[in-house]
Parts: structure tokens; C-alpha cells; sequence
């Protein structure tokens, strides 16, 4: 008997018809890939949550970034830890920090072939691991951080940061940033802010990374609640664009695909999702077991969020994946 009605499957058959017919490609371009670079390292040093990944000497990371942009990746993002943490994060807009000089480094050897954010915040700068200055009971104060912030915008712009990336969650921080870096005649620099960013387990490996676990409590009065609807995800997406945001980002990504999905339909910036570190680790470590196709995870993953809306996505995979995708 033959089955008269549609069918479907038919454009399933082969591979080409496959690929022929796919909506959602990821594209090297659309990858971001983060990188570490620590203060007084000798050496690149392993992180143990993250297997692959490393904190990397300022010589190490532009040779990585030389390979990421050999590759096709679309832009790196930088971390920097300062070999001293303090109150105040006095590392963060130190002319001559960490970030600032490995900023320097990287414009001057790659700064065309892929583009060269910063990340924007306290947390790895700060002794107490919090994303801002602590109030005397210790709770963390939005504004007195704003102006830290702006000087870490400026410190960075500076250095030649092509884009900043603030993520630490303070009310009106793309407004400050963006009010600084016109001040000072960088009103061309763009702003991707992590607008849309979750009080989330999935950043613990990232803590081992960039040594900022919070000394004291979590994050979660200023990071966001993954119980409240999508709709505050969106809020603060649009929130960020009135200040200035010139993209605005997601993160995690796997857990808040509805969220990411929500924030791609209602804005008309581009979109970044962060596949986190405790997104990373998961799979590298079932497929350490051989428990999962590492490839294959990875690529429907990355799909997966592209589908749901992301225009850029930031990977810890992204040079890697970056050979295999078209
Ligand atoms: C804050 C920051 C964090 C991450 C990126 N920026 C950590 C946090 O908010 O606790 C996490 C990224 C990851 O887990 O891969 N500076």
C-alpha cells in the first residue's frame, strides 16, 4: 500500500539534500571565543574544570588568537587575572593591567583579522570575587560600581578594545559606559553588553578560570532569576539598548534558549548567547567517558542556538568547531 499523503521525509534522504535544504548554518564568523590571560604566568596553565582550556601567558594567548583567527573565528573576548586582587579592583583600569597589555598585544598582531572585545567587571580584579564595591554590610552598591566601571571602559578603550563587554550586572552600566567613552572621544567603540545574564551553577568552572569565586554569598541580587518568565529577560535587553547597548547578549545559552528566543524576537540589535563553562565542562566530561559523540554534541548544540535566535555565540569551542563548520 502507498501512503498518498505528504511526506516529508522525502528531503531527508541524503546528505546533500540535507544541506541543501538547512536553515540554520553556523559560521565561523558567528563564533566568539573566550580567552584567560593571568598576570606573572611562566607558563600556560591547565584549568582542571575545563579541560582544553587554559590561562594563558601574554605569549600564549596571542599565539591562540593567531589560531582562532587563522581559523575563521569571528572575534576573541578577553579576561585578564592580576597577580593582586583588592576592594576595589584596582587591576581592572591599571594603564598597565593585565587586560590592558594583552589588549595591546593582540590589536597590534590580530587586531584585523578578528575582533578584540573586552570583558567589563570586577569580579576577577576584586578580592572579595564580587562583580562591585561592597557597601560596609557588605552588599554590593550599584552606583559607586558604575564609576569604577567607566574607568575600566576608558582603561580598555584605551588599550584598543574594539568592542567592551560589561557584564557585571549593575543597573544603568551601558549608560555610564556609554556617557565615558563619549566623554573621552570614543563614541565610535561599540558596546555588547550581557544584558540578559542569569544567577547561574553553570559559570562554576569559569570560577576556577578566572579565580573569582565570591568570597562571601553568590550573585544572585544582582545576576537574574531563572524562576521569573522570559519577559524580564527582554526587559532588560531593552533597557540596555536605551542606554546605548549597540548588541546585547544571553547567557548561559542551553538552559535560557526560550529566554534567548524571546530577547532575538523583540530586538532589532544583534544577539549573543554564551555557551558557559559549565556547559563546556559537561560534555567534555561525558565524552571523556566516551558516553557521548563529542563532535556531534557540540554541532547540534551550536545549532540549536542559532536556531533559537543567536546571531553570535561565544564557545570555548569556537577555533576548534571552526574546522569543521562550512
Ligand atoms: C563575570 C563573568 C562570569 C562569566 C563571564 N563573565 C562569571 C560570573 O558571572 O560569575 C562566566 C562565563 C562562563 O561560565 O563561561 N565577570
Amino acid at each position: 500500500m502507498t501512503f498518498p499523503g505528504a511526506r516529508p521525509r522525502r528531503l531527508r534522504r541524503t546528505p546533500a539534500l540535507r544541506r541543501l535544504v538547512a536553515d540554520v548554518r553556523v559560521s565561523p564568523a558567528d563564533l566568539v571565543l573566550p580567552v584567560f590571560v593571568k598576570e606573572g604566568l611562566a607558563e600556560p596553565a591547565p584549568i582542571g574544570s575545563m579541560p582544553g582550556v587554559v590561562q594563558h601567558t601574554r605569549d600564549s594567548l596571542k599565539k591562540a588568537v593567531h589560531e582562532a583567527a587563522a581559523a575563521g573565528v569571528g572575534g576573541v573576548v578577553l579576561f585578564g587575572i592580576p597577580a593582586v586582587k583588592d576592594g576595589r579592583g584596582s587591576g581592572a583600569d591599571d594603564p598597565s593591567g593585565i587586560v590592558q597589555l594583552a589588549l595591546r598585544d593582540l590589536v597590534a598582531e590580530v587586531g584585523d583579522a578578528l575582533v578584540v572585545m573586552s570583558d567589563l567587571c570586577l569580579d576577577e580584579y576584586t578580592d572579595h570575587g564580587h562583580c562591585g564595591l561592597l557597601t560596609a554590610t557588605g552588599e554590593v552598591d550599584n552606583d559607586s560600581t558604575l564609576e569604577r566601571y567607566a574607568s575600566i571602559a576608558l582603561a580598555q578603550a584605551r588599550a584598543g578594545s574594539q568592542v567592551i563587554a560589561p557584564s557585571g550586572m549593575m543597573d544603568g552600566q551601558v549608560a555610564a559606559i556609554r556617557a565615558a567613552l563619549d566623554s573621552q572621544g570614543f563614541s565610535e567603540l561599540p558596546i555588547l553588553s550581557y544584558s540578559t545574564k542569569y544567577a547561574s551553577a553553570f559559570y562554576g568552572p569559569f570560577r576556577d578560570a578566572a579565580e573569582c569565586a565570591p568570597q562571601f554569598g553568590d550573585r544572585s541580587a544582582y545576576q537574574q532569576d531563572g524562576a521569573r518568565s522570559a519577559d524580564e529577560g527582554v526587559r532588560e535587553a531593552l533597557l540596555d539598548i536605551a542606554e546605548g547597548a549597540d548588541a546585547v547578549m544571553v547567557k548561559p545559552a542551553l538552559a535560557y534558549l526560550d529566554v534567548l528566543r524571546a530577547v532575538a524576537q523583540a530586538v532589532d540589535v544583534p544577539v549573543a548567547a554564551y555557551q558557559v563553562s559549565g556547559e563546556y565542562a559537561m560534555v567534555e566530561a561525558a565524552a571523556a567517558q566516551g558516553w557521548i559523540d563529542r563532535e556531534r554534541i557540540i554541532a547540534e548544540q551550536l545549532v540549536a542556538i542559532r536556531r533559537a535566535g543567536a546571531s553570535m555565540i561565544l564557545t570555548y569551542w569556537a577555533t576548534e568547531a571552526a574546522g569543521w563548520l562550512d
